[in-house]
């Protein structure tokens, strides 16, 4: 069923780039999410994409106790395309200022600080350009900072613990570096064999992906693409919970079920990842001081506590107490 309030589909004047944006929901307030820059084999994938992207952010922005709703937008990439960068940001600007205010964007996979001053050449309604520009900077530290506390939810001692991360990108090198100051024992991975300097920098372990997928521990942490936990990855899996920023994480609903009949515990990504969002808008919207961020930021750990004790009070996965919290929230409006 088609539950989202609105989905646009524009080629770009300037770029010929297919934009969508879409906007879930904007029951708690203007709705927010990233714009994704990145390859698709066929435009209607990317379409696919802003539609999963933007449901899961309506529940990001709801348990992170925001006043947003969901939306993303995806600029589909042609598998070869270069555009020209600054002609396809002036074409989402206009795409979101077309929007009226009722969606705001930000940077996600593909687009970085910089690119959302381009955007904001074209509307206000961008988040996280560079604090020199105006904004609050990079999401990528705030997101890390909320990893840590999810990690932390669930293995109180880092320093106790083993933990693989896949994917280095800035939020997986960040998650990362922070892990191997607090002690934590390390495996590391990426796709590019040149993030193997960082496995050696932290004194880390090194593993392809598919290795550190299955590496033995007690927390994998997918912090790369979406779609990584497939029914067919569970049987092989030898964590014990899974807590990482990586969005969409599962390749179907259906797998957060496996996980939970094998005991492992799956941390529903959108309470891990909301440390990003919560920095932008809490310094940026609300104009609170660092310090107060900071805390809003740590609150993801509480947030995961609660769905986590919702589980096993009510027998439920994860997915499904947070899904039930995010419900609650949306029905009982602004907190
Ligand atoms: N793209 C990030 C996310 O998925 C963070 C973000 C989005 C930050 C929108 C600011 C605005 O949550």
């Amino acid at each position: 069923m088609f539950t989202h309030e609105e989905l646009h589909v524009t080629a770009g004047r300037r770029s010929g780039v297919p934009i969508a944006l879409a906007i879930h929901s904007t029951a708690l307030g203007q709705a927010l999410g990233g714009c994704r820059i990145w390859h698709y084999a066929d435009w209607r994938d990317g379409v696919e994409d802003a539609l999963r992207l933007s449901s899961a952010m309506t529940a990001k922005n709801a348990l992170a106790g925001l006043a947003n709703g969901g939306g993303k937008t995806v600029a589909v990439l042609p598998p070869a395309a270069r555009p020209d960068r600054r002609e396809l940001l002036l074409d989402v600007g206009d795409a979101v200022a077309a929007l009226g205010g009722r969606y705001g964007t930000g940077p996600d996979v593909g687009s970085s600080s910089d690119d959302m001053t381009v955007i904001g050449e074209r509307t206000s309604h961008v988040f996280c350009r560079p604090v020199a520009d105006g904004g609050s900077g990079s999401s990528s530290p705030g997101t890390a900072a909320g990893v840590i506390a999810a990690l932390r939810a669930t293995v109180p001692d880092l320093a106790s613990g083993r933990f693989a991360v896949v994917g280095l990108g800035s939020v997986g090198a960040d998650v990362a570096r922070r892990l191997a100051a607090a002690g934590a024992r390390l495996t590391v991975s990426d796709v590019r064999p040149d993030a193997k300097a960082l496995a050696d920098e932290l004194g880390a372990d090194w593993a392809s992906p598919d290795e550190a997928l299955t590496a033995e521990g007690d927390v994998l942490v997918p912090a790369a693409l979406g779609g990584v936990l497939t029914a067919d990855l569970v049987p092989s899996l030898r964590c014990r919970a899974i807590v990482g920023p990586a969005n969409n994480q599962l390749a179907s609903p259906d797998v957060a079920g496996l996980l939970h009949e094998r005991g492992i515990r799956w941390a529903p990504d959108y309470v891990v990842s909301a440390g990003g969002i919560i920095h932008a808008v809490a310094t940026e919207l609300y104009r609170e001081a660092p310090e107060v961020v900071e805390a809003r930021i740590e609150g993801i750990g509480d947030t995961l506590t609660r769905v986590y004790d919702l589980a096993d009070a009510q027998h439920l996965t994860p997915a499904a107490a947070a899904e039930q919290l995010v419900a609650e929230r949306l029905t009982g409006g602004t907190r």
